[in-house]
C-alpha cells in the first residue's frame, strides 16, 4: 500500500517574504515561483494581495504563468495550486480572489486569531464574534473560490475546545483545508502533535478536510513540530525554503521533506517533490531575498556534506554511510567534500594528493603530512595548490626571476579597471606596462603577462584571509600551466588583495621559468651574484 501523501505548501513568497529585509521584486517572485513549481510543491502561497498593489500584481502574474500551464521538469503533470492570503474581511478576500482567479487551481487562504491573548489585546473581539466572523468570511470566500483554507491564528496558544468550535463552524461554511498555526513557535513537539490529533478526533467534519501544519521556529522546534503534526494525521505542511519567515522563520521545506524521505520507513509518509532540486532552489531564494544560507544549515548549507575531522574523513573514505545519512546528489549538492584542515588525518591527505596526481608513500608522505599540519595550523583552509606545493619539488621556493616592484590599479564603478605594473626582470632592468581588464586582478595579470611574455593558462585562483578582521592579511594562491607542462603554483601575501594576487601570479610564472627551458639568463645585478 502506498504511503499517505503529504502536500507541500510553500509560503516562501508570503510568510518567507515577511522576514525583515527579505522582500523580493515581482520578477524575483516569479522566478522563485517557477523554481518551486519545478521542484514539485503542491501549493504556492504567492502573496498577500491586499497588502499592496505590487503584491496583487505579483500574485496575478504567478497565477497567470505558473498556475496555468504544465511546467517543464515538474514531477506532477498539473500546475500547482496558487494561493493568496487574506484577513477575515471582504476587501482582503476579494483582493485575494483577484490575485488567484487567473490560476487553473486557485485557493483563498483566510485567517483570524483564536487565542485569548489575541482576542483581548489585538482583535478586541469576543469568542462568539470570532466564530461569527470566521464563518461569514469563509462562506464569502467559498462563494468566490472552490478551494478555501482557514487558519485560526495562534492556534498553538488557543483553548483547544474553542478551536474545535471555530473549526467545526468553518468546515460547515465551506473550508476545505484547516491550517493550524503555531504562530509564535511556542509549542513542543508532543503538544503540537496532540493538538493535531485532538482536532482530528474532536472536530465534527475534520475527517473530510485536509489538516495542515504551520510552525514557526522561535524555539528552534518548527521542523520537529511539523513532523509531529504530520505523524498525528496532518496531510499538508506549510514550509519555506531555507526556513525564512517572520522572526526566527518557518519550518524549512528542505528539512521537512528530507526528514520524511530519509526516515520514510519510520514515518511512512511521502511527498511529490524532486529533492534533487533542493540546493538549486535554496540558492535562488537566498539570492533573491539576500538572506545568506548558514554554512551549517541542514541539507543545503555549504558544510552539510563536508567533513574535516580525521576520524570522520577516514570513515568517509572507507564507506560514506559512516557519516552521511543522505547522499549529496539526492538533494542536488555537488559532492561530499573532505575539507583539509588542522583536524584532517593522513588518510584523507594522501587520498587528496593522489587525486591531484601526486601519490606519496613512506617517508615522503610522512614529511609532506608533517608540513601540511604546520601549514594547517596557520591557515583556515588548505587549498589544492598548497598541497601540491607541499608534496612536490615546488616546495623549494623558485628563484625570484621576476620581482614586483610597484603596482598601481584604478577600479570601481566608473571607468575601465586599469593596472600599471613595474617589474624587475632577470636582466636586472625594470619594465613597466599598463593594461585594462575586467577587474583589477585581471588588469594586473594582463599587465604582468605583457611584461613576462610567457603564455600560461590560469587553472586555479584563490584568496583567503590569513588573519581575522577587515585589515586581515590576504593570501592569494594561483596555479598556472604552460603549454602542456605540469602545472605550477605561486603564493603571495599582502594586506592589499590585488597586490597579493599579483605576487602569487608572478611567483607561479617564476616556477614555470625556473623548471623549464624558457628560463632567461639572470642578470648579475638582479641576483646579487
Ligand atoms: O503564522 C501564522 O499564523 C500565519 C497565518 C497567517 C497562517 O502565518
Ligand atoms: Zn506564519
Amino acid at each position: 500500500m502506498a504511503s499517505p501523501y503529504v502536500r507541500i505548501f510553500d509560503t516562501s513568497l508570503r510568510d518567507g517574504e515577511q522576514a525583515p529585509g527579505a522582500s523580493m521584486t515581482s520578477a524575483e517572485k516569479l522566478e522563485v515561483a517557477r523554481a518551486l513549481a519545478r521542484l514539485g510543491v503542491d501549493v504556492i502561497e504567492a502573496g498577500f494581495p491586499a497588502a499592496s498593489p505590487d503584491d496583487l500584481a505579483a500574485v496575478q502574474a504567478i497565477s497567470a504563468e505558473i498556475g496555468q500551464a504544465a511546467i517543464e521538469g515538474r514531477p506532477q503533470s498539473e500546475p500547482p495550486i496558487i494561493c493568496g492570503l487574506a484577513r477575515c474581511t471582504r476587501n482582503d478576500i476579494q483582493a485575494a480572489w483577484e490575485g488567484v482567479k487567473g490560476a487553473r487551481r486557485p485557493r483563498i487562504h483566510t485567517f483570524l486569531a483564536t487565542s485569548d491573548i489575541h482576542l483581548q489585546h489585538k482583535l478586541r473581539m469576543s469568542r462568539t464574534e470570532v466564530v461569527a466572523r470566521a464563518t461569514e468570511m469563509v462562506a464569502f470566500a467559498r462563494s468566490l473560490c472552490p478551494d478555501v483554507e482557514f487558519s485560526p491564528e495562534d492556534a498553538g496558544r488557543s483553548d483547544p475546545l474553542f478551536l474545535y468550535e471555530v473549526l467545526a463552524a468553518v468546515i460547515q461554511a465551506g473550508a476545505t483545508t484547516l491550517n493550524i498555526p503555531d504562530t509564535v513557535g511556542y509549542t513542543l513537539p508532543d503538544e503540537y502533535g496532540a493538538l493535531i490529533a485532538g482536532i482530528l478526533a474532536h472536530t465534527p467534519g475534520a475527517g473530510d478536510v485536509i489538516i495542515s501544519t504551520h510552525c514557526h521556529d522561535d524555539l528552534g522546534l518548527a521542523v520537529a513540530n511539523t513532523v509531529a503534526g504530520l505523524r498525528a494525521g496532518a496531510r499538508q505542511a506549510e514550509v519555506t525554503i531555507n526556513g525564512i519567515g517572520e522572526r526566527a522563520g518557518n519550518a524549512s521545506l528542505e528539512e521537512v521533506v528530507m526528514a520524511l524521505r530519509t526516515r520514510g520507513e519510520k514515518l511512512g509518509l511521502q511527498t511529490g517533490l524532486d529533492a534533487r532540486q533542493l540546493c538549486r532552489v535554496s540558492k535562488l531564494v537566498s539570492r533573491s531575498t539576500s538572506y545568506p544560507v548558514p554554512p551549517n544549515k541542514a541539507i543545503v548549507g555549504a558544510n552539510a556534506f563536508a567533513h574535516e575531522s580525521g576520524i570522520h574523513q577516514d570513515g568517509m573514505i572507507k564507506n560514506a554511510t559512516t557519516y552521511e545519512i543522505m547522499r549529496p546528489e539526492d538533494v542536488g549538492a555537488t559532492q561530499t567534500t573532505l575539507v583539509l584542515g588542522k583536524h584532517s588525518g593522513r588518510n584523507a591527505f594522501s587520498k587528496r594528493l593522489a587525486e591531484l596526481g601526486y601519490p606519496l608513500e613512506g617517508d615522503a608522505l610522512a614529511k609532506a603530512f608533517a608540513e601540511f599540519k604546520k601549514l594547517a595550523d596557520r591557515k583556515k583552509s588548505v587549498h589544492d595548490a598548497d598541497l601540491v606545493a607541499l608534496s612536490s619539488d615546488e616546495r623549494a621556493p623558485a628563484p625570484e626571476l621576476w620581482h614586483l616592484e610597484a603596482l598601481q590599479v584604478t577600479c570601481g564603478t566608473t571607468g575601465l579597471p586599469t593596472a600599471t605594473v613595474r617589474l624587475r626582470g632577470p636582466d636586472g632592468q625594470t619594465h613597466v606596462h599598463a593594461a585594462v581588464g575586467t577587474g583589477p586582478v585581471d588588469a594586473s595579470y594582463k599587465a604582468i603577462g605583457a611584461v613576462v611574455q610567457l603564455p600560461v593558462t590560469l587553472l586555479e585562483f584563490g584568496i583567503s584571509a590569513v588573519t581575522e578582521g577587515i585589515d586581515a592579511l590576504a593570501e592569494a594562491s594561483v596555479r598556472v600551466r604552460h603549454e602542456g607542462e605540469r602545472s605550477s603554483h605561486g603564493h603571495g601575501a599582502d594586506s592589499d588583495i590585488v597586490v597579493a594576487a599579483a605576487k602569487a601570479y608572478i611567483a607561479s610564472l617564476n616556477h614555470v621559468l625556473a623548471r623549464s627551458s624558457h628560463a632567461p639568463a639572470r642578470h648579475p645585478q638582479a641576483t646579487g651574484d
